[in-house]
């Protein structure tokens, strides 16, 4: 019998009982190994576009393949049939996830998509680095260094972006604090790995964030406008308004999290954190893979698939194999120049590349300078942490 992609795709091992020493057993449990670089680089060497029986899943590892399997016509964002995954389907949850661009290919993606990357690229980085250095200043600091790290890293991305985005008003960090809450609530919920607490509270978050009130910035009246121009419906807009605080949530965490830890090993780091950020970027980056699923039988990099399909697109084993010599992620020096060739793949390709990547890196920039001003230390909080369970994301968590 043929397992559907979700039995699938369950991971082979808990990431907590990973032995560093060796190498990960399979490329999901890749996201949260100590060094899966060498791993992902042999991957990409010798297997740039296999059937991983284990898995249920085609594995594209070699940067052309990637890149491929990104830009094939029939390789989808959702399994056919299948818009919403089952456990949050028919509910606030399934609601919002189902506007999402990210969750959605044709013609309403590309067009909502357009839009949004025009407007993103129209906010001042000055101003955002500015609003995430204010709501800083605001933030409590919990006794417990990694306590800090750990909220700071997940809210405060989200907290500045909800104030660009016309969520807060001011100063009311009661209010940003329980938005970034729910958005890490309703991210956690998308997760293949979410329990029934995690799900039924995702689904609540999803009900509260799309009741949120949203004051008319310039920002938002002119996204507003532009979207309804090109013919999106504004229930599209404000799902995927909040779309723009779920996308950064885990991921920009992730980029925050590394960077620390690349600062644990080297301090001097922190002289140019800008340079830094873009480093971690490529070196150890947050986001390792995604996946693409065949919506009608077809050849993708030589090979005839057919339709259902699930593939599994590792981001970070095209980034690896054009990265420097082996270790890149511990030796190389944060200054050093990028590699020609070598290019930050966790932003994806495609029609789906994300159009947060310049946000993103200035937002964990302005929270990583807010952590070390605050007197955390990144060599102490390196001592202890483990990454968050997950089968794409490489978030460290300070313990
Ligand atoms: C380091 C932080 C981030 C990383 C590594 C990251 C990575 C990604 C990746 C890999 C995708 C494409 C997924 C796929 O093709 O399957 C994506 C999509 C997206 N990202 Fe990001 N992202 C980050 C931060 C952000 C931020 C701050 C925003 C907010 C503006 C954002 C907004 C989006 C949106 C809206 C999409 C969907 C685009 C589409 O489907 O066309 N991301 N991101």
């Amino acid at each position: 019998m043929k397992l559907g992609p979700k039995l699938a795709l369950k991971p082979a091992l808990n990431p907590m009982t990973l032995d560093p020493t060796k190498p990960p057993p399979d490329p999901l449990a890749a996201a949260t190994h100590p060094d899966p670089y060498p791993y992902y680089r042999e991957l990409a060497r010798v297997q740039p576009f296999h059937r991983d029986a284990m898995l249920m899943l085609w594995v594209a590892a070699g940067p052309a393949e990637v890149a491929a399997v990104l830009s094939h016509p029939a390789c989808r964002v959702r399994p056919p049939g299948q818009p919403v995954p089952p456990p949050l389907a028919q509910s606030p949850a399934g609601t919002l996830f189902a506007r999402l661009i990210r969750m959605n290919d044709g013609q309403d993606q590309a067009l909502l998509k357009a839009v949004l990357q025009r407007k993103l690229a129209t906010l001042d980085l000055n101003d955002v680095r500015a609003a995430a250095s204010a709501w800083a200043r605001l933030l409590p600091v919990a006794r417990d260094p990694a306590a800090t790290a750990n909220r700071w890293s997940s809210a405060l991305p989200v907290i500045a972006l909800a104030g660009l985005l016309g969520y807060t008003a001011g100063d009311d960090e009661t209010t940003a604090g329980r938005i970034a809450t729910q958005i890490a609530s309703f991210a956690a919920a998308m997760s293949q790995l979410a329990g029934s607490a995690e799900i039924a509270a995702g689904i609540e978050a999803a009900a509260s964030l799309q009741m949120l009130p949203c004051a008319d910035t310039p920002w938002t009246r002119a996204l507003r406008e532009h979207a309804r121009a090109a013919g999106v419906d504004d229930d599209a807009i404000g799902a995927n308004q909040l779309g723009l605080m779920v996308q950064s949530c885990e991921a920009t965490a992730g980029l925050i999290g590394n960077t620390l830890l690349w600062l644990a090993r080297d301090a001097a780091a922190a002289d140019d954190l800008r340079a830094t950020v873009a480093r971690v970027l490529r070196a150890d980056p947050p986001i390792h893979n995604t996946r693409r699923f065949l919506a009608e039988d077809a050849r993708v990099c030589g090979v005839p698939l057919r339709r259902g399909d699930g593939i599994l697109v590792l981001l970070a084993a095209a980034a690896a194999s054009q990265a420097e010599g082996a270790g890149a992620a511990a030796t190389a020096s944060a200054s050093a120049p990028a590699h020609p060739g070598e290019r930050s793949w966790t932003f994806g390709h495609g029609a789906h590349r994300c159009p947060g990547d310049a946000l993103a890196a200035t937002l964990a920039e302005a929270t990583v300078a807010a952590l070390l001003a605050r007197g955390i230390e990144p060599a102490a909080l390196a001592q202890a942490y483990r990454y968050r369970p997950s089968l794409n994301a490489r978030i460290p968590h300070f313990l």
